[in-house]
């Protein structure tokens, strides 16, 4: 079995999917939800879903070695950062080589960086008033979605389109290409 590995610090939508598209799947299996939010819906959706779930803070994750030590006990495939705010530590990096990727809710190389995340992103998109924005999952390397494009898609923004308007076009690109492109990479 395959296993997924997932960190995730909200409401967990992109994580539900991959869990649901994977549950009755016989070769891969989402073994493991972490978290740095104790609040976050995703523990909830790890919960109902019957997959372990972890919370961790930032001492535990970047300078203790619990959350390394974890992780390498896991033995993961694949571990998807699934709106997951905080940067990832090199050592993490040098671990899981090419192992870690993420989803961003725009085009990289455009709107990316720090403190681009969630609706900060669709708010700048709307203010610049672009005309196209998309998502793309990349793997992870030590600076803020800089790391080499695995897939893109894209949608198109209308005139009256507001931020919110925007976050609903991205939940759904989201929803058709994070678990099946996941699916690709773990063939
Ligand atoms: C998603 O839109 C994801 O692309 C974004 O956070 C949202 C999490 O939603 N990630 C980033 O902005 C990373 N820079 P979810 O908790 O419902 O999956």
């Amino acid at each position: 079995m395959k296993k997924i590995v997932i960190l995730a610090s909200g409401n967990g939508t992109n994580a539900q999917s991959i869990i649901d598209h994977f549950k009755e799947s016989e070769t891969v299996e989402v073994s493991l939800v972490l978290s740095n939010n104790p609040q976050a819906f995703v523990l909830e959706r790890a919960s109902k879903a019957g997959v372990p779930a972890i919370c961790f803070n930032r001492f535990a994750f970047a300078k203790a070695e619990q959350v390394q030590k974890l992780l390498k006990a896991e033995h993961p495939d694949l571990i998807v950062l699934a709106g997951f705010l905080w940067k990832i530590p090199s050592f993490l990096i040098q671990d899981h080589p090419n192992k870690i990727i993420n989803i961003h809710p725009a085009l990289l190389p455009d709107y990316g960086g720090k403190g681009m995340y969630g609706m900060n992103v669709h708010r700048a998109i709307i203010e610049n008033k672009e005309r196209e924005s998309g998502i793309t999952i990349h793997y992870v390397n030590e600076n803020y979605d800089e790391g080499t494009i695995i897939q893109q898609a894209t949608c198109p923004i209308s005139a009256t389109d507001t931020a919110e308007d925007l976050a609903a076009k991205i939940h759904l690109l989201e929803q058709e290409h994070f678990a099946t492109t996941i699916e690709e990479l773990l063939q």
